[in-house]
């Protein structure tokens, strides 16, 4: 178990923290008072996205699109954001990130954007999945590095914190998950100059020390609330 390392990691991603890595963050406010008018135009928008990410925002395994469900509406806001001015999804290998490119052009205004992301928020989030059947050294060695390098941002529970910034991860899919964290690790995702909190998450991304653990954090911190 390599217990010290994990340690030795904390220690470092603390410092980290602790080093002011955060004083460019700011979160957009503008999903935060969203009153029910707005929620409804939310529903109508939410229309063009169900094709790809479910009915009720669950997700949807063939077209990649991850759960919206349940996501927080700042951190769904500022995504939507994020892939209309190509701070994400423009690299040229980013093929998921284009589609959602080309989807988030019909939202230009920043009310329509933080009236599908309140709709959304307000989506029952989809019931946790199983954790896959995990041996016990597996689980462990997840959770373990899941406590020293993850949960200071996404919470213990993978719920997420907003004055850092951090998304939930619990009951995501594994599978979109792992996605996510390679594309920090390789810089399709967080290397554009204006993506602050994706810089954080790059940072991080580079600390696990091989495939195996990556793989059991991941499932770890995706089967979160199951
Ligand atoms: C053509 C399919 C498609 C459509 C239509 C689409 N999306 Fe997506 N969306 C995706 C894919 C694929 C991803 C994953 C991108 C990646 O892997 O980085 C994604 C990712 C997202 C994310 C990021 C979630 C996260 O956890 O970071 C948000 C938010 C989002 N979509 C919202 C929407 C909204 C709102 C709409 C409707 C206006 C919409 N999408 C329409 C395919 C689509
Ligand atoms: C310093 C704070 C911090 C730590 C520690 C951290 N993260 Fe993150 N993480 C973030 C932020 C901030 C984002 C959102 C970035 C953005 O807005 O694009 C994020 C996003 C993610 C995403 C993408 C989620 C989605 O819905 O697209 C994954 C996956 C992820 N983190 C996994 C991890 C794992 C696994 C660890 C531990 C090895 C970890 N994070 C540790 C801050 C952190």
């Amino acid at each position: 178990m390599p217990r010290s390392k994990s340690e030795r990691c904390a220690a470092l991603a603390l410092a980290l923290l602790l080093s002011g890595a955060f004083a460019g963050t700011r979160l957009a406010p503008a999903a935060q008072a969203v009153n029910a008018a707005n929620t409804a135009g939310g529903a109508a928008l939410y229309r063009s996205c169900a094709a790809c990410h479910g009915q009720r925002g669950e997700g949807l395994t063939a077209s990649k699109a991850p759960a919206l469900a349940g996501l927080p509406a700042w951190y769904v806001d500022r995504q939507l954001g994020n892939f209309l001015t190509g701070v994400r999804g423009a690299t040229p290998d980013d093929t998921e990130g284009a589609q959602m490119r080309a989807a988030s052009s019909a939202l230009q205004s920043e009310a329509q954007r933080a009236s599908v992301a309140a709709y959304v928020a307000g989506l029952p989030r989809p019931n946790a999945r199983p954790r896959p059947p995990a041996d016990a050294a597996a689980l462990a060695n997840g959770r373990n590095y899941f406590n020293a390098l993850c949960s200071a941002c996404h919470g213990a529970n993978g719920m997420g914190n907003q004055s850092l910034g951090a998304p939930p991860l619990a009951s995501a899919t594994a599978d979109y998950l792992l996605r996510q964290f390679a594309a920090f690790k390789s810089g399709r995702r967080g290397a554009h100059p204006q993506d602050k909190p994706g810089a954080q998450m790059r940072a991080i991304a580079a600390m696990l020390p091989d495939a195996r653990t990556e793989r059991d954090v991941i499932a770890y911190a995706a089967g979160l609330g199951s």
